[in-house]
């Protein structure tokens, strides 16, 4: 059987660095309510000149560099986004062209932080239904632009950034010890849709609008979808917690990411961190955990790696891959 694996990866982030000490002048709170609640210690955030097409760009042909390969020889883009340079066209058009890439196809997948699992999931059906051979599927992301920055619950938890990885059509067994996209499990249910949304768009308001958060309600719901979702996953792949050699979980806060694993028995060593450098940055912060997992030697060829998200919507998902 066709399956897609992952033949290089790449990221991009702002060269603005913002400490959770810069917010202490700007909202009432302090680095130690920010770290001892989430985790996070820095973020990126853009200058007017770096959007989520340029920072999808960046990490689209650092991705590209790492699997030797050009645009020309990509027939599809699929961006995970939120926060699009224009409403219309899709920015993954945007981004096709500054490739200079004029053949193919490219379209936006939003499914806010869950986006990314949502596009390597996609992604993999057009390699295996024979539509793409390899894709470049990009999480990109520039929540600054949405953020309420007068607002201390929300202000001090997102980034700007973006991650991709290359998938590519290779043959396999069918059998768990194949390279590529293994198993994968997506939810939505828009009963959740109060508790995190944006208080604008172009059919209702015709604004952009603002990020609207209610934190500790997102949190009560995350741990639980995100742990039934990873067990439908091991199901499908017939695998068990034991036999991950890496979780590289959505990066919204480490107390969530960490009860998550615990429930789920997974070694502490095995998970993958880096809320604490990105905050969280929706659909870019899989991405960005693996590119930080694969440049410093942790995830290896041949590695089973587990991807996880949960975001506005609700939506949530899962991905399993041998790396
Ligand atoms: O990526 C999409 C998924 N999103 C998430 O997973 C986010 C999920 N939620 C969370 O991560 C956490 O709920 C938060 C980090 C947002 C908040 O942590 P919490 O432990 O749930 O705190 P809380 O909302 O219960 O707030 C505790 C207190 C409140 O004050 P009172 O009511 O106890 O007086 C807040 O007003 O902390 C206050 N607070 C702050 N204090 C200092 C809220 N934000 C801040 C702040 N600095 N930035």
């Amino acid at each position: 059987m066709i399956r897609s694996i992952v033949r290089g990866n790449g990221a991009a982030l702002p060269r603005r660095i913002m400490k959770n000490a810069d917010f202490e002048g700007m909202v009432e709170t302090s680095d130690e309510w920010i770290v001892q609640r989430t985790g996070i210690r820095q973020r990126h955030v853009a200058a007017d000149d770096e959007t989520t097409a340029s920072l999808g760009e960046a990490a689209g042909r650092a991705a590209l560099d790492s699997a030797g390969l050009t645009p020309a020889d990509i027939d599809l883009i699929v961006l995970a986004t939120s926060t699009p340079n224009n409403t219309f066209p899709a920015t993954a058009v945007d981004i096709q062209n500054r490739l200079g890439m004029h053949h193919g196809f490219a379209f936006d997948m939003q499914a806010v932080c869950s986006g990314f699992v949502y596009a390597v999931a996609t992604a993999d059906l057009y390699i295996r239904g024979g539509l793409a051979k390899r894709v470049l599927v990009i999480g990109s992301e520039t929540f600054s632009r949405i953020l309420d920055w007068s607002d201390r619950s929300t202000c001090v938890l997102f980034g700007d950034g973006a991650g991709a990885v290359v998938l590519e059509a290779a043959q396999g067994t069918g059998g768990i010890a194949d390279r590529g996209v293994l198993a994968a499990s997506l939810r939505s249910d828009g009963v959740h849709k109060e508790k995190l949304f944006v208080d604008g768009g172009p059919s209702t308001t015709g604004t952009v609008g603002h990020l609207k958060m209610e934190g500790r309600e997102v949190f009560k719901h995350a741990v639980g979808m995100i742990t039934d979702v990873i067990e439908a996953t091991f199901a499908q792949a017939g695998i068990t917690a034991q036999d991950l050699d890496w979780f590289v979980p959505h990066q919204a806060n480490k107390r969530i990411i960490d009860a998550s694993a615990k429930k789920l028995g997974i070694a502490e060593q095995k998970v993958v961190v880096t809320v604490d450098l990105h905050g969280n940055t929706s659909a870019a912060s899989v991405p960005l955990a693996l590119s930080v997992a694969v440049a410093d030697g942790r995830i290896k060829k041949g590695d089973l790696v587990l991807l996880e998200a949960m975001g506005g919507g609700f939506t949530w998902g899962a991905v399993l891959l041998r790396w």
